[in-house]
């Protein structure tokens, strides 16, 4: 997995090509198409064809129906706010990452219910940054994080400097890809 994932959304479909050029530019092979605007399938589908290199999937992806569509679309891995059985449960049968958001000692046992061990904190900033995702993983030996809400260009590297962060996610990596363009 990268160590850094942009969560990018996609306002208009001609932005697709721009902003998946400016990542890959940046040494950043992975994106994180957000299902919260109107062309994010479209979009998903236009990046997952003309970047096959890259590791693009799906995020806040709430139901089973958008996690259809994204799979359907290309996405090589899901991504959640909080956790879905639903959405679980299909990626679990066509074999695709699925990372929810858990914040809680509870939402991170439903993950592990489901044979999930790599999940989204999110917020992170809100609901205690490093601290808390360090109290968090010492009853999880065996679950890795990625820290995703507030997380930004000062505090990345204490978040990856943590064993237990698998990478980190956040829309500046976005910004910053683009600046450089
Ligand atoms: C997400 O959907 O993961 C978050 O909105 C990203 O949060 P950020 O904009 O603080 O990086």
């Amino acid at each position: 997995m990268e160590k850094k994932i942009p969560v990018v959304a996609i306002r208009e479909l001609s932005e697709t090509d721009k902003i998946l050029s400016a990542l890959k530019a940046h040494g950043i092979l992975c994106a994180e198409i957000t299902f919260r605007t109107a062309c994010a399938e479209e979009a998903l589908r236009l990046a997952c064809r003309n970047y096959p290199e890259m590791d693009v999937g799906a995020g806040a992806v709430i139901n089973k129906v958008q996690c259809r569509r994204a799979l359907a679309a290309g996405a090589k891995f899901i991504v959640s706010p909080g956790f879905s059985e639903d959405v679980a449960r299909l990626c679990q049968k066509k074999r695709i990452p699925y990372y929810p958001g858990c914040a809680t000692p509870t939402e991170i046992m439903q993950a592990l219910k489901w044979g999930i061990t790599t999940v989204k904190f999110f917020p992170a900033s809100v609901y205690g940054g490093l601290k808390a995702l360090k109290a968090l993983s010492a009853p999880f030996p065996q679950v890795k994080f990625i820290p995703t809400g507030g997380v930004n260009r000062e505090n990345m590297e204490e978040y990856l400097a943590f064993e237990k962060t698998a990478a980190i996610g956040g829309s500046f990596l976005v910004e910053e890809a683009l600046q450089c363009e």
